[in-house]
């Protein structure tokens, strides 16, 4: 081949290679296959296996960091081409140095692929993905995604262990602020707009890194809530409840899944053939590489599955387990494994295949540093329009869930009191999982209050009582201030002088994440005594509650006239909450997650099923606590705007839907307050009878309408057979023909119906 036409058939591929539209990118194709055969072909089994370890830096540790002799084999390990990957490595700088040992000192100079936890943010931090997902708004979590990606890109990373796509039920599971909430439908729409904005349009392109959908799978129904316990679901909730985000991931084009830490049905993800083997890699054809969650392959021999780190690394490879996270298991066995005829060294060549492709698609092989920019790593950082794009998608992430009228507040207000322990914390809203977003580094509550109001308002600032008294890290438990009430007289003196009290409350910075279970949601700390002694003084208190899982507030919601859900909000979240208190946003958020009443109700969610004894009838007892309601606090979908909407009765284009047709569900929504604002419409359906029993309602469409005051519209949604499929007792994925009932409203609770037939 001549050289133009050479340079156009790369330039043919790379048209190719970049998707339409919507459409996911590829990872395979056959002039990338070729050179990946090449390598193969030149590749020693320690180099293949080498491609498969990954080690993180020794400098920033999410887990057990190895010693100082480990920490030195590891360094020559790089340098022998033993090592495909590192993880958190962080910076230009340092991501080139390190990919400097590996790619001027080794044999095959394969370069290694740099991960790293961008979850919310890299350096300008978004909201907790909890938060996010109460935005309702995929477009807006794409920006979040594609924001991170390009902070990080510039920073050296390839790649990011996210987006973390497990549905979670239970709020007293720490990592439940990490993911999209309880809802596989909503969990899937951003699932797939979060691959889209870390992977972008290309790989290819120096501002996109590829993603990785995690944890593979059903790490979110440990029992009790407790992180990394057992998990036992059936095959059926797997299917329909818990992988159709990874699905929608997969489907979006995201380049690797992580799997997880806990054992399904007695089988460790890590080692199980069936969710890896069968249906991601069979079933649903992916082609990227699986990499293990941090040392999971080596825990298998912990969990009683494995005798030794030996056997451990021959059954996560069989499985489909492609690179080993910090578990030493493959560095140290797969050769010989491989030599003693125990692992076919077929597997170890299709799982460095793998990770080969997605190096190449990032461009690693055209040039290993093209990353490592300190140039656009301060150009890209921080940004006036990254921080922007924080406020805007953290105010669209706030949940009002109570107003009796107080809000929005008046910028003129004379005297405004700020008070409570997270009133002028400037490190919580960063939450955990905060990249490299520096510490104390959000704008507070009152810094917003502050720049928000007129010059004449008088902004009183008290504390109230501190929250924790520990130190503020990742690995540290969190203690909390039980005792000191010194400075309790100063808040209920603020409360009193004050017009109107912002009293924020909730959780601390690193009270949900990883290793966070919490066996009470309440407020911790003296926050409930600090609420009632602000109440004595002042009953006009807005609550701005901050968390990353739903709490059992209550009683505080009943106390108070006003209260929105702040969650963790990141970098800009004074800003958008003071843009939310004051009316320049009207807020739009629904709650991804049901709020409890009491803990004693988790795991809680809407979509549940009927059972045999779903209610009160005469003569029986029925599914229900004697002592409490059924009911959460507030459902999932909920959230209350500055303005009221209406809803008429959902008008059908057809009672039936024929097995290749379709059905349109429309909607009049009337603006019916005096503000502008904006409406998360809802639309639920249930499948009345089903060869498996089929969930009470499920959430099938939403639409985000802005309405003028009065003005109304119409939503149309379209239903069609392959809407209403799920797993079915046939071991299928498809639709039953039967009787259907549709919903549509502004929350999971309230709600108009109709019916309709799937011939
Ligand atoms: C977490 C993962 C994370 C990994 C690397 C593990 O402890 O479970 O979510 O990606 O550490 O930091």
């Amino acid at each position: 081949m001549n050289t133009s036409r050479g340079l156009l058939a790369t330039a043919l591929l790379a048209l190719l290679l970049v998707p339409r539209d919507g459409a996911a990118q590829a990872l395979v194709n056959p002039a990338t296959e070729k050179k990946i055969d090449a390598l193969l072909a030149q590749m020693t089994l320690e180099e293949k296996v080498g491609q498969l370890n990954q080690y993180s830096s020794p400098f920033d540790v999410t887990g057990p960091p190895p010693g100082a002799g480990a920490q030195k084999a590891a360094y020559e390990q790089i340098r022998t081409g033993l090592v495909g990957s590192m993880l958190n490595v962080n910076g230009a700088a340092a991501t080139r140095k390190a990919q400097q040992l590996a790619v001027e000192n080794s044999r095959l100079k394969i370069p290694m692929i740099f991960g790293y936890d961008v979850i919310h943010g890299y350096k300008t931090i978004f909201p907790v993905p909890l938060g996010e997902a109460a935005s309702w708004d995929p477009a807006a979590v794409e920006r979040s995604a594609r924001v991170a990606a390009t902070e990080a890109a510039a920073a050296g990373l390839h790649w990011t262990f996210g987006p973390m796509v497990d549905i979670a039920r239970d709020a007293r599971w720490g990592r439940i602020m990490e993911g999209s909430g309880e809802d596989p439908f909503l969990g899937a729409q951003m699932a797939a707009a979060r691959v889209r904005g870390f992977q972008g349009k290309s790989l290819a392109a120096v501002d996109t890194i590829a993603a990785c959908a995690k944890h593979y799978a059903a790490y979110g129904f440990a029992e009790a809530g407790r992180d990394y316990n057992t998990v036992d679901i059936s095959e059926n909730t797997l299917r329909n409840v818990v992988l159709p985000p990874f699905k929608a991931a997969a489907d979006a084009g995201v380049a690797t899944f992580m799997n997880s830490f806990n054992e399904i049905g007695g089988i460790p993800a890590t080692g199980s053939v069936h969710l890896q083997r069968d249906i991601l890699k069979g079933e649903w054809g992916f082609e990227g590489f699986v990499v293990s969650d941090w040392g999971s392959i080596a825990e298998m021999v912990r969990h009683g599955f494995s005798e030794d780190l030996a056997q451990a690394a021959q059954q996560a490879l069989t499985a489909g387990s492609d690179m080993d996270m910090e578990g030493r298991a493959y560095i140290g066995h797969l050769a010989s494994l491989v030599r003693a005829g125990r692992i076919d060294v077929k597997l170890v060549d299709d799982a460095v295949r793998r990770i080969l492709r997605v190096k190449f698609a990032l461009g690693l092989f055209d040039d290993p540093y093209r990353y490592s920019d300190e140039a656009r790593e301060q150009a890209a950082t921080l940004t006036p329009a990254n921080l922007a794009a924080a406020r805007d998608v953290a105010r669209r992430s706030i949940v009002l869930l109570k107003n009796d009228g107080v809000l929005p507040l008046d910028k003129a207000v004379r005297t405004i009191a700020v008070i409570g322990p997270l009133a002028d914390d400037k490190d919580t809203p960063l939450g955990n999982w905060r990249g490299q977003g520096a510490a104390n580094s959000a704008v507070s509550l009152l810094e917003g209050v502050k720049a928000a109001v007129t010059p004449g308002t008088r902004v009183i600032y008290a504390v109230g009582a501190t929250l924790v008294t520990s130190p503020r890290n990742f690995m540290t438990p969190t203690v909390y201030n039980t005792s000191d009430r010194s400075r309790f007289p100063a808040a209920v003196e603020a409360a009193r002088s004050a017009d109107v009290v912002l009293l924020a409350i909730g959780e601390d910075a690193f009270q949900s994440g990883e290793g966070r279970s919490q066996a009470e949601i309440g407020l911790k700390g003296l926050q409930d005594e600090l609420v009632r002694a602000v109440l004595e003084a002042n009953k006009k208190v807005v609550v701005v509650l901050m968390s990353g899982r739903p709490l059992t507030i209550g009683h505080v919601a009943e106390a108070v006239p006003a209260m929105l859900e702040a969650w963790l909000l990141g970098s800009q979240s004074g800003h958008a909450i003071a843009d939310v208190l004051f009316g320049d946003y009207n807020p739009s958020g629904k709650l991804p997650v049901s709020f409890p009443r009491d803990v004693g109700q988790e795991p809680l969610y809407y979509n549940f099923k009927s059972t045999g004894r779903p209610g009160p009838e005469k003569g029986v007892t029925w599914s229900h606590y004697t002592d409490m309601s059924n009911d959460p606090l507030f459902p999932f979908g909920f959230g209350l705007s500055y303005t009221t909407f209406t809803y008429s009765a959902p008008r059908l284009s057809a009672t039936e839907i024929a097995r290749d047709g379709e059905l349109k569900v429309s909607v009049t929504v009337t603006n019916s307050g005096r503000r502008a604002g904006v409406e998360i419409a809802q639309l639920y359906v249930r499948d009345l009878v089903g060869s498996v029993t089929r969930p009470v309602k499920e959430l099938k469409g939403f639409e985000r309408v802005e309405l003028a005051p009065g003005q109304a519209r119409d939503v149309t949604f379209t239903i069609k057979p392959a809407d209403l499929a799920f797993y079915t007792a046939r071991g299928r994925w498809e639709a039953e023909p039967g009787a259907f009932r549709v919903f549509v409203g502004g929350n999971s609770r309230d709600l108009k119906e109709a019916s309709f037939t799937l011939r």
